[in-house]
């Protein structure tokens, strides 16, 4: 068989074949690049799906809602898996103590400890005397009936509201002790604690109002199966301008907002 020639290649003809040859492993290159990007965008979406890697839950400041009962201070849990509701704002536990987006939270499901005695907050009074001029200036009277109740406090009265009503009805009203949102240092019940101050002008006032000061209607009406509690006009809680505008425009009640429960775990 005859073998074929092979021409050699001019110095012309070697560059043009050098220069193709680069171009194609530059596009090789590529393609794998494009290949390796989407691959890996792919796990990233997959690892990205679970609540827990939400950027609005850290996972190391998780910790259990289930284990914020009682006195003792107790570390975050590693491990919890949040619930979808829970994982809509960070939940931290520090000291016996539940946080939930920087709100601390005392309602029937999150106590806080019974050694848990931090007075009356100044912020939340500043706050209050300054909604209190604005109110005045409108020929309207509030004023402070009821503010920071220690654990021993709310002891005391929830008892004799048992002695007098019995407990079932109590806990419509008035909180055990170590679940009170007095022991916060962050409420106050405002002029006449009772449901006559819900016809006043100064309770229409308060509810359209107190959210630019930094307060919400703790127990809104209407709300009583998911607060715990009968709807109380006069109760208002302290939790920052920001908050506060924020929950008052989405028209929930605390609870409801940031997706929790409060219920005695008896
Ligand atoms: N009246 C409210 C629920 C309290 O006792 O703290
Ligand atoms: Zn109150």
């Amino acid at each position: 068989m005859k073998k074929k020639k092979y021409r050699k290649m001019n110095k012309y003809e070697k560059r043009q074949t050098a220069l193709l040859i680069c171009i194609a492993a530059v596009i090789i290159a590529l393609i794998v690049w494009i290949i390796y990007f989407i691959l890996s965008d792919a796990d990233d979406i997959e690892n990205n799906s679970s609540p827990a890697d939400s950027s609005a839950y850290s996972q190391t400041e998780a910790a259990s809602a289930e284990n914020t009962s009682g006195d003792t201070a107790s570390e975050p849990e590693q491990d919890t898996e949040p619930t979808t509701e829970e994982a809509r704002f960070a939940i931290e536990n520090k000291n016996g103590m539940t946080y939930i987006d920087g709100i601390l939270i005392a309602n029937k499901s999150y106590s806080l400890p019974s050694d848990y005695d931090p007075g009356e907050s100044s912020e939340a009074l500043d706050a209050f005397y300054e909604m209190q001029a604005d109110a005045s200036d409108e020929g309207l009277n509030i004023y402070i009936s009821s503010s920071y109740r220690s654990y021993e406090d709310q002891e005391r009265i929830y008892q004799n509201y048992c002695d007098t009503d019995g407990q079932e009805a109590a806990d419509t009203y008035s909180s055990r002790p170590g679940f009170s949102d007095h022991q916060t240092g962050l409420a106050f019940d405002l002029n006449s604690i009772d449901d006559s101050f819900g016809y006043t002008p100064e309770s229409d006032w308060v509810s359209a109002n107190c959210h630019k000061y930094g307060f919400i209607i703790r127990y809104p009406k209407g709300k009583e199966e998911i607060t715990g509690y009968q709807y109380e006009p006069w109760h208002i809680r302290y939790i920052g301008v920001d908050k506060a505008a924020a929950v008052y425009e989405s028209g929930l009640c605390l609870e409801e907002y940031l997706g929790i429960d409060s219920a005695y775990k008896e």
